[in-house]
């Protein structure tokens, strides 16, 4: 599974990269403005920190604008994937993207119906909502599962289940185990996926142990030598 970081925070970015865990970037509007950065600034620096696809949303919803804002996007950095919503519009120019070679990810997917679409459209990826399902009762995880059944019915689909809306680590863990390609992941629930208590205590208990031996795995670095002036 790829692991995608939700943010348009690139300290965050940076601090997540070094981890060797990063496989891509996804931003949407509501996190660009939260950086409280100039949108192409942002785009363009990440682009240059992860070499992945990093997701860069257009903002018209007529196809026409869409298309154009998509092209401009497309030519700050050969790794961006455009975004374009699940709509009439953004189908459109997801089509019209895709056939021009350029990456996109179509998000704000709560369907079925909707991610068969994006398919068709040549997305490279499409983004279903998980969280935000969930948050109105109905079940992200079952969606997730609906959609990779029909990808698999379809070996010629090209477009990949990126998982979004991701609140915690069952999400990232239950996507996996449906064979979902990717999850983008928030950083901070990207940290809660290696923590465990039980680890931090077992760690402890061993160093415990070991420091009772006296050993080193390295030589002992020597004494530093006293200056003659004292
Ligand atoms: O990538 C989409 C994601 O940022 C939305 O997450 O928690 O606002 O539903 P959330």
């Amino acid at each position: 599974m790829k692991f995608f970081i939700d943010t348009a925070d690139v300290a965050e970015i940076r601090d997540l990269m070094a981890t060797g865990m990063v496989d891509g970037v996804t931003t949407n509007p509501s996190l660009v403005a939260k950086s409280g950065r100039p949108f192409l600034d942002v785009i363009k620096e990440i682009c240059q920190i992860v070499p992945g696809p990093v997701s860069a949303e257009v903002t018209a919803t007529d196809h026409a604008t869409m298309l154009a804002e998509g092209r401009a996007l497309a030519k700050l950095a050969k790794n961006v994937a455009v975004k374009v919503p699940l709509t009439v519009d953004g189908l459109k120019t997801c089509k019209a993207l895709s056939d021009a070679g350029t990456m996109v990810n179509v998000t704000l997917c709560f369907s079925a119906a909707q991610a068969l679409l994006a398919a068709k459209a040549g997305a490279a990826f499409v983004s279903p909502f998980v969280g935000r399902l969930d948050d109105v009762g109905q079940s992200g995880l079952d969606l997730i599962a609906d959609i990779v059944e029909i990808y698999e019915a379809y070996p010629h689909f090209r477009t990949e289940v990126l998982v979004a809306s991701v609140r915690g680590p069952g999400h990232v863990v239950e996507a996996a185990k449906l064979g979902a390609h990717v999850a983008t992941i928030p950083p901070a629930v990207l940290r809660q996926l290696y923590q465990h208590p039980l680890t931090d205590k077992g760690l402890a208990a061993f160093l415990a142990d070991w420091a009772k031996t006296g050993q080193t795995i390295l030589p002992a670095a020597p004494a530093a030598k006293k200056s003659k002036k004292g």
